[in-house]
C-alpha cells in the first residue's frame, strides 16, 4: 500500500517542480542554434567535381537525388548531417560511389586517391587541413 503512495507523491513532486522551473524557462529566448558543419573548400570541391552531378536538388538522375541532396546538406540539422556523412563514409569504404556502371562510360569520373582520402577524412569528422 505505501508503495502505491509514491507514485503519486513522486509526480506532484515533479509537477511542483516543473511548475517552479517553467517561468524561468519561459524567460529564456533561444536565439539560433548554430551547426559548424559548413563543408570545408577543399572538400567542398572534390563533391562539385565527383559527386554533385547526380546528387543535387535539380538532378534528372532521380534515384540518386532521393538518396542524396547536397543542396539540402548544410541547411540540415546536425543530426541528420551526421547520419548522411556516415552513410557516405560508408559508401566511400565500399567503392560503391561514384557509381561502376557510370565510370564504365566515364572513368574520369573516378575519384583519386587523394580525393577518395578528402572524402574519407571529412565523412569521418576528421577536421584535417588540406595538403597542399
Ligand atoms: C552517375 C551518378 C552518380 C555519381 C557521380 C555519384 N552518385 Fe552517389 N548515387 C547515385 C545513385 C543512382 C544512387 C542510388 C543507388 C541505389 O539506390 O542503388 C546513389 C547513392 C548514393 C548514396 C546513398 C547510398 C545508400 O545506400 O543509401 C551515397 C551516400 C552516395 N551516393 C554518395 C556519393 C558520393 C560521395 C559521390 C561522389 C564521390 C557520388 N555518390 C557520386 C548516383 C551517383
Amino acid at each position: 500500500m505505501k508503495k502505491l503512495l509514491l507514485i503519486p507523491a513522486l509526480a506532484l513532486t515533479v509537477f511542483l517542480f516543473l511548475q517552479a522551473t517553467s517561468k524561468e524557462a519561459n524567460e529564456t529566448t533561444i536565439v539560433s542554434v548554430e551547426f559548424d558543419n559548413e563543408i570545408p573548400a577543399h572538400v567542398k570541391a572534390v563533391i562539385d567535381q565527383k559527386c554533385y552531378g547526380c546528387h543535387n536538388a535539380e538532378s534528372k538522375n532521380e534515384k540518386g537525388k532521393k538518396k542524396l541532396d547536397w543542396d539540402d546538406f548544410e541547411s540540415s540539422r546536425k543530426a541528420k548531417q551526421l547520419a548522411t556523412m556516415a552513410k557516405i563514409n560508408e559508401t566511400l569504404v565500399e567503392g560503391e560511389m561514384p557509381p561502376a556502371k557510370f565510370l564504365e562510360s566515364k572513368p574520369e569520373g573516378k575519384l583519386s586517391p587523394e580525393e577518395l582520402q578528402t572524402l574519407l577524412d571529412w565523412s569521418s569528422g576528421k577536421k584535417r587541413a588540406p595538403k597542399q
